[in-house]
């Protein structure tokens, strides 16, 4: 990974990352706003500016709160939610509805209703119950909704099993079956509540390959022109989803974005040239390639566990509860003493959590030099669900969040409170 020090200290963004440390206090996770804007610029350049009728839709679930989202809202893009609270924090940061796009396999009717008040720009239907259910929302508030089909494109994809979604067997998706999708799709265009656009597909996350994306986009073509001979109807947009792998150690080799955009467009507009079909827009909805890179996490070393002839453990005063990847999907990291960024690495250590949980090792067997208690520990490319997917496991609380721009750093997130974590709980009367 690179990295630039100074005096001998990690730097981030201009922000010396030993005085964040001591300033806000550790766990700590630290962003670069900086880094954020360039992967966006990025995408504006390659994707956005390059092609027309085509948009972003940053996926929130990698990292959202209200800092986040106003960065996401400067560069124009769009937004992606998959519940109630991820909808909340976006209408909080002022995010304008109408450039929000709702997914969700189950979204509630409260969900529902909730997106068709704000007027969300686009509800993704993921079930077959979902147009009836929409719709009959929508009649009551007399408003109507530009939808898309969520569908199953039946690829596999080269990722963790456990973060593929294109495949057959799914809890996502529609299948691409004429008897459960095409029935959906009449009711869909003669429902007067639903404005059907088109179709999503998300094949999976952390993809270093861009084939399942390019068989998707087949298979979701080939179903544009099917829907135009079956009902007549033309297809108004298409959402490729996200899944842009990124560098998390150096085995990673990640690839710019137009490796998969490029191909993508190609596809698409190559097919409306020979069929004479206008060109669809085209949304892609990264989460975890605009935010990984851009944040790290601060940890102090507490204690350190030598087995002799076996291993050595230094454990931070987090873990698992603030980065369940590793734990999770066997994820990888890397990271540095941030205090010692310039030292040789002269022994190898395995980095433990705090959580009482066998897995929660955050990097095994890793270089370092030696390190001793008090050491700040900097786990590079967690800024995508990392802080999202953090929990109250053990009662440790959530760390609070930094943002840096060249040289400047604030909070964004407060670290939790000890009376916050249990500020809902309640004793009830016949225990007392
Ligand atoms: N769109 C949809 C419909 C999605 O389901 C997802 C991710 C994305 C976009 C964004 O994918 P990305 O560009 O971030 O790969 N917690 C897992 C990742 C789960 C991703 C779920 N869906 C992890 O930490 O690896």
């Amino acid at each position: 990974m690179e990295f630039e020090t100074q005096n001998g200290h990690l730097m981030w963004d201009g922000c010396d990352t030993v005085a964040l440390a001591e300033k806000f206090g550790t766990p700590l996770y630290v962003f670069s706003q900086t880094m954020i804007e360039e992967k966006c610029q990025e995408l504006q350049r390659d994707f956005v500016e390059k092609y027309e009728n085509v948009r972003v839709a940053f996926a929130s679930k990698a990292f959202s709160t209200l800092a986040m989202l106003k960065i996401v809202q400067q560069q124009g893009f769009s937004l992606d939610v998959v519940s109630d609270g991820e909808l909340y924090t976006a209408i909080k940061a002022d995010f304008p509805a109408a450039h929000i796009e709702m997914n969700g396999n189950n979204k509630s009717i409260e969900e529902l209703a909730m997106a068709i008040d704000y007027g969300v720009g686009r509800i993704i239907v993921d079930s077959l119950q979902e147009v009836d259910l929409i719709a009959a929302i929508a009649k009551e508030k007399n408003k109507t909704v530009d939808i898309l089909f969520r569908i199953t494109p039946e690829v596999n994809v080269q990722t963790h099993s456990f973060i593929s979604t294109g495949q057959k067997d799914s809890k996502f998706g529609i299948p691409i079956d004429e008897a459960i999708l095409f029935p959906q799709i009449q009711n869909a265009i003669e429902t007067p509540e639903v404005n059907f656009l088109g179709f999503h597909f998300h094949v999976g996350s952390q993809l270093f390959d861009n084939h399942a994306h390019l068989s998707a986009v087949t298979i979701a073509l080939d179903l544009v022109k099917l829907v135009k001979a079956s009902f007549d109807y033309t297809i108004k947009e298409l959402n490729f989803g996200g899944g842009f792998g990124v560098q998390y150690t150096d085995a990673d080799q990640p690839k710019p974005f137009s490796y998969f955009t490029d191909p993508m467009m190609e596809k698409v507009l190559e097919f409306c040239e020979a069929e004479q079909f206008p060109q669809p827009a085209v949304v892609i909805e990264p989460g975890r390639s605009i935010v990984a890179e851009a944040g790290i996490s601060l940890h102090t070393i507490g204690a350190i566990k030598e087995l002799p002839g076996l291993r050595k453990y230094v454990s931070i005063d987090g873990g698992m509860t603030d980065n369940i990847r590793p734990g999770l999907y066997e994820a990888e990291y890397t990271g540095i003493l941030a205090n010692k960024a310039d030292d040789a690495a002269v022994e190898k250590v395995t980095v433990s959590g705090k959580a009482c949980e066998s897995t929660d090792i955050l990097v095994k067997d890793i270089e370092l030099p030696t390190v001793e208690t008090g050491d700040i520990f900097a786990t590079f490319s967690t800024g995508a669900y990392g802080f999202s997917m953090a929990s109250n496991y053990n009662k440790l609380a959530i760390p609070a969040v930094v943002l840096t721009k060249a040289g400047q750093a604030e909070i964004i997130v407060k670290r939790q409170t000890l009376d916050q974590i249990i500020q809902n709980e309640e004793i009830p009367e016949f225990l007392k």
